[in-house]
């Protein structure tokens, strides 16, 4: 669309697309550019967004915008995000088919739960996830901090399928290799991931195996409690609700920037 037959329209709070890669017919990865006087904490979401299809009357185009979370860390130059494709969603169904070189909506503005503000130093770190919940943590486990507040950090990811953790697959290996954060990642992260459709190496819903206990004999951990662990939670709304009543079985307490504590949950998050 154009404001007069000469002039490109340009986006309200624009950057631009670095780079796409797709997963699967339902997943995919993109960057764009950071503006310089961004500022955010690892983990935290923001609001993207296209220009939605015209006004069939007034031609108007309204911006589309949906919260997502930020995949890159802090410090990274671009910004990463990780998202879902839904043929009939509103932004996926067109967010899908951008290229490197199109234009993105994007607000500053930062916020969330999922950052160490909220959460009491411990000796291990949790990060709990499921489909595209992932994201903050691809913005965690690439965060020095995160190894310098905890002696053990452990992703847990679980998705119906072996080609959905593929992006989780690709963050582990790309962090034990990171410049900043490789050396202690190497010492000090365990990936757990499982499916609970396709059949795989581990299988299962991660509430079930905190549960039945067999994530811990997996990891040889025989000390999860309050005093130990803090966690971090994002993925579906059973999820976020099972986890809740799990971590609080064991004796943690939720925690919010204004009052860390052991664990938080991404409510905003939806995916
Ligand atoms: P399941 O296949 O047993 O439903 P989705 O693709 O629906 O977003 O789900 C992503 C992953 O999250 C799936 O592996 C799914 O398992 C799992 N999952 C969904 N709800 C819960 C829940 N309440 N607790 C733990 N895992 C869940």
């Amino acid at each position: 669309m154009t404001t007069d037959s000469m002039t490109p329209m340009i986006l309200p709070d624009a950057q631009t697309v670095t780079e796409v890669q797709h997963y699967t017919d339902s997943l995919f990865r993109f960057c764009i550019t950071r503006p310089a006087s961004m500022r955010f904490r690892s983990g935290e979401f923001v609001m993207i967004g296209l220009l939605d299809d015209p006004h069939p009357e007034t031609g108007k185009q309204k911006p589309l915008l949906r919260a997502y979370s930020i995949a890159s860390p802090a410090w990274d130059e671009t910004l990463q995000f990780y998202s879902i494709k839904v043929d009939n969603g509103p932004l996926t169904s067109k967010l899908q088919h951008i290229k490197v070189g199109d234009q993105l909506i994007l607000k500053q503005k930062s916020v969330g739960t999922l950052v160490h503000d909220a959460l009491t130093r411990a000796n291990r770190l949790w990060f709990f996830s499921t489909g595209t919940g992932v994201a903050p943590f691809s913005s965690l486990l690439r965060e020095p901090e995160t190894y310098e507040r905890f002696n053990q950090v452990v992703l847990t990811h679980t998705c119906r399928d072996l080609a959905d953790l593929k992006f989780g697959e690709e963050l582990v290996e790309a962090t034990r290799n990171d410049i900043l954060v490789g050396d202690e990642a190497r010492d000090k992260l365990l990936y757990y991931p499982t499916t609970t459709r396709e059949t795989s190496a581990r299988m299962g819903r991660i509430t079930t195996a905190l549960e039945d206990g067999s994530l811990f004999k997996n990891l040889n951990i025989t000390d999860f409690n309050a005093t130990n662990d803090r966690a971090m939670v994002c993925g579906s709304m059973g999820l976020n609700t099972d986890m809740k009543r799990i971590l609080e079985n064991y004796g943690l307490c939720e925690g919010s920037n204004a009052d860390p504590a052991d664990y938080v949950v991404e409510k905003a998050f939806v995916g």
